[in-house]
């Protein structure tokens, strides 16, 4: 069916996209599946448009800080799941947290991304006290929180607390395949409430999904899409699938790079402001996958900020990269990286448009 689709019929659907009209469930599924390299330099090249016209060309740079993999979950995709008994598990104290948040701001970071699994060790009042610590000593920064599920009055105490932003992928918006992915104890509909849940409460959100992970299907990709169009969050994470050695998932074969960057590209197209990373998954995929993402419309990365002696124990799937540099030859890297694609690093909190705070670079 690809191959019989005109080139001016296949632009004429990214036009659509960018118009925000809406495509029937054929028409998406040519946008993700033809494989016309003209339709998909085209998209990429819309998609990178619409970004110039809205961050111009800075990158927003987020220092990452895995500060646990204790998890009680058991995502069967992930490394760091509760049953994987080969996971080495850390967690940092608050004392170290705070030398990552000084290493950070001293490199020009003014986003703090703390992470990490479900640790009910980390009480509300611990990860309160946290937020707090961080905004008391450097109030020109914004948090963002991706510790997974939790209560409505536990989101928010956080926001109380100062806590700017929270990402929780929703991982796929297809209830059947999402519990494909997930044990029985995790259900559909308690994430996409929590998404809803922090919505109301004022963070800036994020969701997002895998690209490539086992038992998707374009229809699934398809109810992605029409997920982010109806909740329109601030943030969207995406990265290719990885497998990880001790999961059920450890023989499926990988995302691919160019679908991921294909996604990233109508992701921007659907939700011109979006913050949109270009993530490590994707750079542990393909070597220059974080400068083929900024190049198709990304404006984020999160180069990582946990003490090196950790990093390769957050390990959620294989061969992740940036596991052995120090945070400052990682800020390096990744402004080289940037400045490759012709865009710059920015030193700001990099608020979605609509936050305000967003004040771009001469
Ligand atoms: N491959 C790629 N991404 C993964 N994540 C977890 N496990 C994997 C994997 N094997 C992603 C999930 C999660 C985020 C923190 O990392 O989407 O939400
Ligand atoms: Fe970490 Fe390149 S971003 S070494």
């Amino acid at each position: 069916m690809a191959e019989t689709q005109s080139l001016s019929y296949l632009c004429g659907l990214a036009d659509k996209l960018e118009k925000s009209q809406n495509l029937s469930d054929d028409e998406l599924h040519s946008v993700l599946l033809c494989d016309n390299p003209d339709f998909i330099h085209y998209l990429s090249e819309k998609a990178r448009t619409v970004r110039e016209k809205i961050y111009g060309k800075d990158v927003f740079i987020r220092g990452l800080i895995e500060f646990t993999n204790y998890c009680k979950n058991n995502c069967k995709y992930c490394g760091i799941r509760c049953g994987n008994k080969n996971a080495e598990r850390y967690r940092l104290s608050e004392k170290e947290i705070i030398s990552c948040c000084d290493t950070g701001y001293e490199l020009g970071f003014r986003t703090f991304v703390l992470q990490g699994g479900e640790d009910t060790y980390f009480t509300d009042d611990r990860i309160v006290s946290i937020i707090r610590k961080i905004k008391s000593r450097y109030p020109d920064t914004a948090i963002t929180l991706s510790i997974g599920e939790k209560d409505k009055e536990s989101f928010r105490s956080f926001f109380e607390a100062g806590a700017d932003r929270y990402l929780l992928r929703h991982e796929t918006a297809d209830k059947e395949h999402y519990n494909m992915l997930h044990p029985s104890d995790m259900s559909f509909e308690h994430r996409m409430q929590c998404l809803y849940d922090l919505r109301e409460i004022g963070f800036q959100v994020g969701c997002g999904m895998m690209i490539g992970s086992p038992y998707q299907t374009t229809e699934s990709l398809i109810k992605d899409l029409r997920f982010l169009q109806k909740f329109k969050p601030e943030m969207v994470g995406t990265g290719p699938f990885i497998p990880h050695r001790d999961t059920e998932f450890a023989a499926f074969p990988p995302g691919s790079a160019e679908m991921t960057v294909r996604l990233i590209s109508i992701i921007r197209l659907i939700l011109p402001d979006v913050l949109l990373p270009a993530t490590t998954a994707l750079g542990t995929i393909d070597p220059s996958g974080r400068e083929k993402g900024l190049k198709a419309g990304a404006n984020v990365v999160m180069p990582n900020l946990s003490p090196t002696a950790v990093r390769n124990k957050y390990s959620l799937y294989d061969n992740k990269i940036c596991t052995g540099d120090e945070s400052a030859e990682c800020i390096r890297c990744i402004t080289s990286r940037v400045s490759q694609t012709g865009y710059r690093v920015a030193v700001s909190r990099g608020d979605h448009i609509r936050y305000g705070n967003s004040v771009l670079t001469q």
